[in-house]
């Protein structure tokens, strides 16, 4: 196994991946590690969807066209969920509170999966595997994967996690320097000098992706990331989330 400084600063994403599966045990360390994840009161609000169905995975890259989504040995996906505490909490006659009504039972529902993904990236990482994380699950087509997937009211997609054995190596990509990544004691108000410090990342990018293995281009970092957004202001979440019986108040 990788020590803990590779397997966290060596990370990068993989989307290439050998036809080999992964060995059981290695999956059995990966779902021990999700479980021990630390959760919003304990109360471990999330669930993972382990899909090995190759006709599935298929279907999957047929919504989305990102091919590791048929490649990738396993995809786990990782849900925020409501249903289990509801299923047991109606059971012995206890009253649900309005987790879903409101936005703080939707974060901590999101952090608590995100955090369940950290944990697998990290397992699989120090087991030599390669993952990809896979937002795009979440938007492309809510409605028809939350049907495929059969979820329940209470229980929507966070993100997907592609895993497999790595049949490439690319290159690490650089990440915002400390300086502005890092705020001592309190936010860090001179916007001069945060201007000055993502312009030389912003160059560091333009490099980066100029010369980077496996496919050059000409994209600087901000507008390279605005463009991304232009198009992610489109998706309907709140709708989503209200056919799988949330109802944001406050
Ligand atoms: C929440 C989340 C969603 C992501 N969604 C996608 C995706 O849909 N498709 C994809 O190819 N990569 C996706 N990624 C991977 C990012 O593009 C990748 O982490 C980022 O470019 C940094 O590269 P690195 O992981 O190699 O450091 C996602 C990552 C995260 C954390």
């Amino acid at each position: 196994m990788k020590d803990v400084k590779d397997t966290l600063l060596d990370r990068v994403s993989i989307r290439r991946y050998e036809r080999e599966a992964i060995p059981e045990e290695t999956m059995e360390f990966i779902y021990n590690a999700v479980r021990n994840t630390p959760t919003s009161y304990n109360g471990q609000q999330f669930s993972v969807i382990d899909i090995d169905d190759q006709n599935l995975k298929e279907q999957l890259y047929e919504m989305t066209n990102q091919k590791q989504l048929k490649t990738c040995n396993r995809l786990l996906i990782f849900l925020s969920d409501y249903n289990k505490i509801t299923l047991l909490a109606e059971k012995k006659g206890l009253t649900v509170p309005p987790f879903t009504n409101t936005m703080d039972g939707v974060t901590i529902g999101i952090i608590d999966a995100s955090l369940a993904m950290m944990s697998a990236v990290v397992a699989a990482e120090a087991c030599g595997l390669g993952c990809n994380c896979v937002g795009y699950l979440r938007t492309v087509d809510p409605l028809k994967l939350a049907q495929m997937l059969k979820l329940p009211k209470g229980v929507f997609v966070v993100c997907g996690l592609a895993l497999g054995i790595p049949r490439e190596h690319p290159d690490h990509k650089p990440k915002q320097p400390a300086s502005v990544v890092f705020h001592k004691n309190c936010y860090n108000t001179d916007d001069q000098f945060l201007i000055s410090e993502l312009e030389k990342y912003d160059e560091v990018i333009k490099q980066y992706n100029a010369t980077r293995a496996g496919g050059t281009s000409t994209n600087d970092w901000v507008g390279h990331i605005l463009s991304y957004y232009d198009h992610a202001m489109e998706y309907r979440i709140l709708d989503y989330l209200k056919s799988q019986g949330y109802d944001i108040q406050r």
